[in-house]
């Protein structure tokens, strides 16, 4: 039997090979409600026109809402045949309603429609990651402003380098995910667009409103070229784009967080509601959350190459390669969402292990730089003669096995005879951080001023 929908110049219906290739519906019936929304907006719109009688308008309504009900109580079913979850919804409506229910097509393509459903998926995708990314930061930047002042090491190339703070380590992941906020409500802006009315390439004949339907759908206003507004996917590119940046920072995040919670750095506790122990070693603790978040990130990516590529080379208007891009976008931005909840779970209930954090902080000659500026502030050396001097001082701690506060003062002024005792005020971690007081730098006071900045940005929503 050919499709009852299109299938008027088929004598035949599809093979089941076809069959297989061409349905969507087995994932795109996760628009039916956008769809049924859509299609409500147009009707309505073409009962106002006078393009269809109110009448027909008000029974295709009711039998929309009768199959929204349907869906929503697995009461629906679903037809490969009919393939998509456009024409599965309207054959449904013809069963409810009779011949009124070809009416709902007028003025209107598949093209025009599954591009409106997907916009409006995407749309109510990008406020949720809105929202998440402001729960997470807003996660960290609490445990910022308690730990404000716990001092940690911070590290280049994975090396000991200078003390930091924990909470200024938090903070610096707040300015990322601030960022990729941007990010999200930069593309939501943009892609607010109504591409209903386009048809299936070239607009139609009818007298319709698209700003009507536009505005009954949320969209701030008509897309304004129908080639492009049926064979644009942007606005999915985007938010996997936005997604991919998200996903990478916190794959960083969780590749921190794995390395704190191991015997060997101990920085931090993870809670037993993110973790997980081994079936063979009783003594395991294992951060599996962290683990899946950082590799999450490659699914993202992968979502998001899949669709440039498949976009790449694609001439006006649709093509059914355009299809394929929902299984993506689903499975990327899903992927991105359970990572965002993940993390901010498990940020919320890391215990940071100050003391053994402070005693690592302290190792490693991390004050050799504050050594080497107080050369230069107290004794007036130039800052390249103080970095040698000092680099003479690490080079007798190492010999001696000692940290840098430890080297006896008549072996410092071996090396500088100008030394005095009152060096080693600065070469404690906690005089180190509290020194570092320009904008942006580590010092307690700017992160306590940082982490309530944030906090009173984030009360606004
Ligand atoms: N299921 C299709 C998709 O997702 C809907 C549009 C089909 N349009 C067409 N001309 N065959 O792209």
């Amino acid at each position: 039997m050919s499709n009852r929908m299109w299938g008027g110049r088929f004598a035949e219906g599809p093979d089941a090979i076809m069959e297989e290739i061409n349905a969507s519906i087995d994932y795109d019936r996760k628009l039916y409600k956008q769809d049924i929304d859509g299609s409500k907006a147009h009707v309505r719109m073409l009962a106002e026109k006078e393009i269809v009688t109110r009448d027909d308008a008000e029974k295709i309504v009711g039998g929309l809402d009768t199959i929204l009900s349907e869906i929503e109580n697995g009461e629906f079913k679903f037809s490969r045949a009919l393939e998509d979850i456009h024409m599965n919804v309207e054959a449904r409506l013809a069963e409810l309603i009779g011949p009124a229910a070809g009416r709902l097509h007028t003025a209107r393509s598949r093209n025009d429609q599954v591009a409106t459903d997907f916009r409006l998926w995407v749309r109510d995708t990008l406020d949720t990651l809105d929202e998440q990314l402001s729960d997470l930061m807003l996660a960290l930047a609490e445990k910022a402003e308690t730990h404000a002042a716990d001092v940690m090491p911070g590290f280049t190339h994975l090396q000991s380098a200078q003390p930091v703070t924990f909470g200024h380590h938090l903070l610096a992941y707040v300015e990322m995910f601030a960022r990729d906020r941007g990010r999200v409500r930069d593309a939501r802006r943009r892609m607010n667009e109504c591409p209903l009315g386009s048809a299936a390439l070239a607009g139609t004949s009818f007298p319709i409103d698209r700003k009507l339907t536009a505005e009954a759908l949320g969209f701030d206003r008509p897309t304004a070229n129908s080639l492009d507004a049926v064979s644009d996917r942007d606005f999915v590119i985007e938010a996997l784009s936005a997604s991919a940046m998200t996903a990478m920072h916190l794959s960083r995040l969780a590749e921190e967080i794995v390395i704190w919670c191991s015997a060997q750095f101990g920085f931090v506790k993870l809670s037993d509601k993110f973790s997980t122990g081994s079936s063979i070693m009783p003594q395991k603790k294992n951060p599996d959350a962290a683990e899946l978040v950082r590799a999450k990130s490659g699914r993202i990516y992968g979502s998001l190459q899949a669709l440039l590529v498949m976009m790449k080379g694609l001439p006006l208007a649709y093509s059914k390669d355009m299809q394929e891009d929902k299984e993506q976008a689903f499975d990327g931005l899903a992927s991105v969402s359970l990572a965002l909840a993940a993390m901010t779970g498990m940020v919320k209930d890391l215990e940071p292990v100050t003391k053994a954090m402070k005693k690592a902080a302290g190792s490693g000659y991390s004050t050799a730089t504050d050594l080497a500026d107080w050369l230069v502030r107290v004794l007036g050396m130039p800052f390249r003669d103080a970095h040698h001097v000092t680099g003479r001082i690490v080079g007798l701690a190492v010999v001696k096995g000692v940290e840098l506060h430890k080297v006896p003062l008549d072996e410092m002024q071996k090396v500088d005879p100008k030394i005095t005792g009152e060096v080693f005020s600065v070469l404690s971690v906690d005089k180190s951080v509290r020194s570092r007081t320009s904008f942006g730098g580590t010092s307690p006071v700017n992160v306590r001023k940082q982490a309530r900045r944030w906090l009173k940005e984030l009360s606004r929503g």
